[in-house]
């Protein structure tokens, strides 16, 4: 597995995967396929990365905390950065190439004043709540997909606003990538995987299983009432939305000092 941090080593090291991905696949052409994250990999990034390595000739990985999608009040200089964890997982998951890139690597000429525009999309859930995400999410994507020109991505259903968003820049922008989205892994006790949910306390641990009840109880009975009746069990935990939207239903909820997300299709209880 190669690590790289500059556009001139990713070009070279991109350059390199083509011709083995041509030699290795039956077909004269091989796939490369790029699993996109922020670093602080859990097994739901395992998911995408294993799907990834059983679907296409070559993986690879991109690892940048991207500061253009968080808000000035949010998290971006706590955000977990755990690069030797990440890339032990990486290795074990037989990625090809890492690009870790720095934020001057990424963002030559400081921050971008041209950024894709995700359009209405943007207005509800998590782009009514967290004002330019989806400008700073789709901005980043579309560079690393320029830079690691990949043949597929892969993204997690968790994140389900993030990858219909993703979908329709794809689709508009007639970009020559097949977007694959790998389902949410899940605790034991229903806790959809997510790097911030290591800021929880144990006993907001606890009431973050809200989340998931709620959805259930949305998908069960086809009411949003059903879920906030769960929320109301839980006073502790503040509901940014929980409604239904692009085939599913979605929640944001704070959990003390945490947002966290989740999702569920209408057949799931
Ligand atoms: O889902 C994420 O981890 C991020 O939003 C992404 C897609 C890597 C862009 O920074």
């Amino acid at each position: 597995m190669k690590v790289v941090t500059t556009r001139d080593e990713l070009r070279a090291a991109r350059a390199e995967l083509s011709v083995r991905a041509d030699t290795t696949g039956a077909d004269t052409t091989g796939e490369v396929g790029v699993v996109m994250t922020m670093g602080a990999l859990h097994a739901g990034h395992e998911a995408l990365l294993r799907r990834a390595r059983a679907d296409v000739d070559a993986v690879v990985l991109t690892i940048f905390v991207n500061p253009l999608q968080f808000g000035p009040a949010e998290d971006f200089d706590r955000y977990p950065r755990t690069m030797e964890a990440d890339l032990a997982l990486a290795r074990a998951c037989g990625v090809d190439l890492v690009f870790a890139p720095t934020r001057e690597v990424m963002y030559p000429g400081g921050d971008p004043v041209v950024r894709v525009d995700p359009g209405p999309g943007a207005d509800v859930f998590e782009g009514a709540s967290r004002p330019g995400f989806f400008h700073g999410v789709l901005t980043v994507v579309n560079k690393l997909f320029a830079l690691t020109r990949p043949d597929a991505a892969y993204f997690g259903e968790k994140d389900y606003q993030q990858l219909s968003m993703i979908r329709a820049m794809v689709r508009d922008f007639d970009l020559p990538i097949d977007v694959r989205g790998v389902p949410t892994v899940r605790e034991p006790d229903g806790l959809a995987l997510s790097s911030r949910n290591r800021y929880l306390s144990p006993v907001e641990r606890e009431q973050a299983l809200v989340l998931h009840r709620a959805l259930a109880a949305c998908a069960a009975t086809g009411s949003v009432d059903a879920g906030m009746a769960e929320y109301a069990k839980v006073p502790e935990v503040k509901v940014d939305y929980l409604a239904w939207g692009e085939g599913r239903w979605l929640t944001a909820a704070w959990v003390g000092g945490t947002r966290l997300i989740d999702n569920t299709e209408a057949s799931n209880s």
